[in-house]
């Protein structure tokens, strides 16, 4: 074993430190493989690949992968492709998201529509589809059979995000059905495949999924808040991108429920593109709202949720790092 240090939540205080070591080794594996998996005869494609592995992210689905393997055998050796494929498959529809949303920047780096334009993003995010599909062809048919609904899932999501409520859906039933569906999905599978290749329980293993797509609901509130709240530096993407693309997020349907007439001009200026000097306006009006705080309530909600499944598991590192988890995602910077 290298001994590698933790970095990121792995080295929060309260992670076990044996945990995160062990967790931290194997996402060292991981991390070659996503690497080595992109890599093509082709030096531009590599590059395009490989951009976003370079560029960073927190790998927080291949990690779950690895926690939830704490509950069963974590030298199971099908748990490195595995995380790779959820990453790998994460990392792809952020190269097609990005298009979908005009994103300029990810993961601190300009986004790959950004450096190449629409077409190489979007060969790209196919390639790596078909890699991580070839990583998981060995994993067996119920692998491949989770994966492929999870993907089902999360396109449904995107289209669902993109078509926006049905006639009569209420917006904010119908924007909890798109986060479910583009972010929980992967979220709760990523739990699921650590489950399933860590020989855990088939019941510890049903209960980690439920807690996962609770936290997979947080994680994207969280999201959505940032998008609103923080500065580039500390995501890595550029702030108010929800706004400027006409999305709406849930800060934004508490402001648009509200009735007071002080609120009118943001109202304007949700769920429509915004130029520049709009976007900037938009985004001083709900950092001041007493939306965020509203959307904050239901993030805790959610992470309420994802904890009290968590609360049904026995006492133990692995548990602890799940409820550390929790807390990670409602605090969130990047
Ligand atoms: C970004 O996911 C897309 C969402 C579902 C919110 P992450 O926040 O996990 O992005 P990286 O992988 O760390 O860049
Ligand atoms: C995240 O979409 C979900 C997927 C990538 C499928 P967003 O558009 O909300 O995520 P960011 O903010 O660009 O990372
Ligand atoms: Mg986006
Ligand atoms: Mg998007």
């Amino acid at each position: 074993m290298s001994g590698a240090v933790p970095s990121g939540f792995l080295a929060l205080p309260r992670v076990d430190p044996t945990l995160a070591r062990e967790v931290q080794e194997n996402l060292d594996r991981v991390e070659a493989l996503l690497r080595s998996t992109v890599e093509s005869s082709n030096p531009m494609l590599t590059e395009a690949a490989s951009h976003l592995i370079t560029a960073g992210g927190k790998r927080f689905r291949a990690m779950l992968v690895l926690l939830a393997a704490q509950f069963g055998d974590t030298g199971a050796p099908d748990l490195i492709p595995a995380a790779s494929v959820v990453e790998l498959t994460h990392m792809a529809t952020l190269y097609h998201d990005d298009v979908m949303d005009e994103a300029e920047l990810r993961r601190g780096s300009p986004s790959a529509n950004q450096r190449w334009g629409n077409s190489v993003a979007i060969l790209t995010g196919d390639y790596v589809f078909a890699k991580a599909s070839e990583l998981l062809a060995d994993l067996g048919p119920d692998a491949v059979r989770l994966q492929a609904a999870t993907f089902a899932r999360l396109v449904q999501g995107q289209i669902l995000e993109t078509s926006g409520p049905a006639r009569g859906v209420d917006p904010l039933e119908h924007y909890l059905q798109v986060i479910s569906d583009k972010t929980a999905s992967l979220i709760a599978s990523s739990a699921q495949f650590g489950g399933m290749f860590g020989k855990v329980d088939p019941q510890t293993v049903a209960t980690l999924t439920r807690a996962c797509d609770a936290l997979g609901m947080a994680f994207q509130i969280s999201d959505d808040l940032l998008d609103v709240a923080s500065e580039t530096s500390d995501s890595g993407k550029t702030p108010g991108t929800d706004l400027r693309e006409g999305v709406l997020t849930l800060p934004m349907f508490h402001a648009l429920r509200s009735t007071e007439p002080e609120d009118e001009r943001l109202r304007s200026l949700l769920g429509r593109p915004l130029d520049e000097e709009e976007a900037e306006e938009a985004l001083v009006l709900l950092r001041k709202h007493s939306a965020m705080a509203e959307a904050e309530a239901t993030l805790d909600g959610w992470a309420d949720r994802a904890r009290a499944e968590l609360a049904t598991l026995p006492h133990g590192a692995a548990r602890g790092a799940f409820e550390t988890l929790c807390d990670y995602v409602v605090r969130r910077s990047g």
